[in-house]
């Protein structure tokens, strides 16, 4: 970053110079610098929308596009370096235009404020990275979709408490993802909606004198719509919010996935091989092969959540109108737009190249008394009330654990020891794969409703 003494554009009113610590204090060039596409896009549209209102001829407008563009050429080689002393994006640009052109230069700020510039340069900079993260989201969401159908007829153990519960489609697992990973997308793109309003024209905060014509900026700048109240606009930063909160609920997501592959893969459990590529080592024990990445993403969250709240916080309390309270809104957003990138682009590979461990599960489907609702519900069937079956099948688990019997191992005679309900066809459902088949509930894990699911998955994922 360049350091040579600028003079603030706002200096006028002032004798003296800010104090070296206020410059570094002040700054947000080191943040907002990435939105120097951005905000040249908007003093185009600003600048056009002068020359219509009769404010910049055809031939000043002309000069201005052209050295907008020079300079956003000069930025990307690398020639036109941000100079901290001008505090931030808007700041540096504008001086660069005003060296350019001199007094024309000058004349860009007309009837415009940083306030409802930088919120017009931060909205169109998260369109389009909003833009980036659905179309991620996606493609995570179609691995899930393949994933389901690969994986329809692996039978795993489902839990509640972390406890063995009923067995489960690991199809209908990775199907529970996707609507998760659904709801996320509706979230971002209601974000995206929040986002889609165009600011410029509110000025500081109350307007201009100037008769700016903001639908002409809108239309220019692709925005659905323009900001009603300029004191609100200035001071609005709940597009923001929803943005952090959509990327906080993907973390809540995201971790909670992690946290069931990391014990998955342990030596406990063994259902699954995680691929080489996202694991690493340990720098001592050389037998080590750490589920880093998903550790990664689990350990992430917190940051991402933490982003949401950060701003909530800098929010809570701000009087009307711009305050520079404000100009932190930006750094945790953007580092968590990153982080989402990232872990959207790693998560799909990581679960696409995942190994299932078909027979050490079955293993674990012996343990448990995984079929114990479906006994349950086999003597509902057989017109005993559900609570009876409970406490009856809640016998036959106390009386076959400490054993080591599963149902399987009891004889006839000690099924009807606990209820002359049973018959030998009892022996017929008592298979985890029986277990998931016959649960055909709207919604539940047997595979022909998982199949539906995955079909509906398809359509949602051809229509967004
Ligand atoms: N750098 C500032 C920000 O990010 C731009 C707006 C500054 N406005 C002002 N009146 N100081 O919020």
């Amino acid at each position: 970053m360049a350091k040579e003494k600028e003079k603030a554009l706002w200096s006028g009113r002032f004798s003296k110079a800010p104090h070296e610590m206020m410059k570094k204090f002040g700054e947000s060039i080191s943040v907002d610098w990435c939105f120097y596409k951005e905000d040249i896009q908007g003093s185009k549209a600003h600048g056009k929308m002068l020359h219509k209102i009769g404010i910049l001829s055809m031939e000043e407008l002309e000069k201005i596009q052209g050295a907008l563009e020079e300079i956003e050429e000069e930025i990307e080689s690398g020639d036109f370096v941000p100079n901290i002393e001008l505090e931030d994006v808007h700041m540096n640009i504008e001086n660069r235009l005003i060296k350019k052109l001199g007094d024309l230069g000058a004349k860009i700020h007309t009837g415009r404020s940083r306030n409802d510039q930088v919120v017009t340069d931060y909205r169109l900079y998260l369109k389009k990275e909003i833009g980036i993260l659905t179309d991620l989201l996606k493609s995570c969401m179609e691995v899930f979709l393949n994933r389901a159908e690969k994986d329809l007829d692996v039978i795993i153990p489902g839990f509640t408490h972390l406890m063995h519960a009923q067995p489960i489609s690991l199809g209908h697992y990775w199907m529970a993802y996707f609507w998760k990973f659904q709801r996320d997308l509706k979230r971002l793109e209601a974000a995206l909606e929040s986002v889609d309003i165009s600011p410029l024209g509110a000025g500081a905060l109350a307007g201009s004198t100037l008769p700016l014509d903001r639908e002409y900026t809108r239309e220019l700048l692709g925005f659905g719509e323009v900001s009603k109240n300029s004191l609100d606009t200035v001071s609005d930063r709940d597009f923001i919010l929803d943005l952090q909160y959509a990327l906080s609920t993907l973390f809540i997501h995201t971790s909670g996935l992690s946290e069931d592959l990391i014990i998955w893969n342990t030596q406990e459990f063994n259902y699954i091989q995680l691929p080489d590529e996202f694991c690493t080592g340990s720098s001592m024990m050389p037998n080590k092969k750490n589920p880093d990445a998903l550790e990664l993403i689990r350990g992430k969250t917190g940051g991402v959540v933490t982003g949401l709240f950060n701003l909530m916080m800098n929010l809570k309390g701000l009087p009307l109108t711009y305050n520079r309270d404000l100009q932190e809104d930006k750094k945790f957003v953007l580092e968590n737009m990153a982080t989402t990138k990232t872990v959207l682009e790693i998560l799909p590979q990581l679960i696409e190249k995942i190994e299932v461990k078909e027979e050490n599960i079955q293993k674990h489907l012996t343990k448990g008394f995984l079929l114990a609702t479906d006994v349950a519900e086999y003597l509902v069937l057989k017109g005993v009330p559900f609570r009876k079956t409970h406490e009856i099948v809640g016998k036959i688990v106390q009386y076959a654990e400490p054993k080591g019997l599963d149902f399987k191992d009891l004889t006839m005679e000690q099924w009807k020891g606990f209820s002359l309900a049973f018959d030998p066809d009892i022996l017929e459902i008592l298979t985890p794969q029986k277990a998931v088949a016959r649960r055909q509930t709207l919604g539940g894990t047997g595979q022909t409703q998982v199949l539906s699911q995955i079909k509906d998955g398809w359509e949602i994922i051809k229509e967004a």
